[in-house]
């Protein structure tokens, strides 16, 4: 399919799926690297709902023990400029003392993935980092530089691919709850 239709907008192929899945070969090739010989299997942390279809590719591909959680959690502007996160379900399983790989479908203004780490941090895990299919560099230095943070100090550690500000479906991604299903990726039509 070159395009297709969610709701009422169309979207154009942007990202085949053979692309994506050598692009997730590639990272998880440093988390191998980087994961081996671990003495305590690290927690995958995946976000719901998005990066169901990432978590799946990216246990598939690891050579190390590693546990699967899940979390759910919901942004919302709070008093502070940099707005927040709550948890809508999840951690389903206790975090403490435990090295966590928080699995994201996007990083795009980095507000879930900063908040997401402090909340882990504050449930006591030894340590996080973050693993991402997409990310878009520009629109997370914007956003976090207007919210007076330091992008460099919240790079997620591992991504998939780099994409610009478009917004796009497909392989996890929703547009209003629809679209996650196609294996590939679409980007918004101009
Ligand atoms: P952030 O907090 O702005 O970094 O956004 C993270 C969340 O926003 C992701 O987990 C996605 O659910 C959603 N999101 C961001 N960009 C897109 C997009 O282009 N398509 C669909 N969902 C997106
Ligand atoms: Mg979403």
């Amino acid at each position: 399919m070159d395009t297709v239709t969610v709701h009422d907008k169309t979207f154009e192929k942007y990202i085949d799926h053979a692309a994506l899945m050598e692009a997730i070969d590639r990272v998880c090739d440093r988390l191998n690297a980087d994961y081996a010989g671990s003495t305590r299997p690290p927690i995958l942390m995946c976000t719901l709902h998005g990066a169901l279809m990432f978590t799946s590719e990216v246990m598939q591909r690891l050579s190390f023990e590693a546990r699967v959680a899940c979390i759910k959690v919901s942004s919302y502007v709070g008093t502070h400029s940099t707005g927040g996160i709550t948890s809508v379900l999840g951690p389903t399983k206790d975090v403490k003392g435990e090295r966590v790989i928080i699995l994201e479908d996007i990083v795009d203004t980095g507000l879930t993935i900063v908040n997401m780490r402090s909340m882990l941090a504050g449930l006591g895990a030894a340590d996080v980092k973050v693993c991402t299919m997409l990310f878009k560099p520009e629109s997370f230095r914007t956003h976090l530089e207007k919210t007076g943070l330091c992008p460099e100090e919240h790079l997620p550690e591992y991504y998939a691919m780099e994409i610009p500000d478009d917004f796009i479906v497909g392989f996890g991604l929703d547009y209003n709850e629809f679209g996650r299903n196609y294996p590939d990726i679409y980007k918004l039509k101009q």
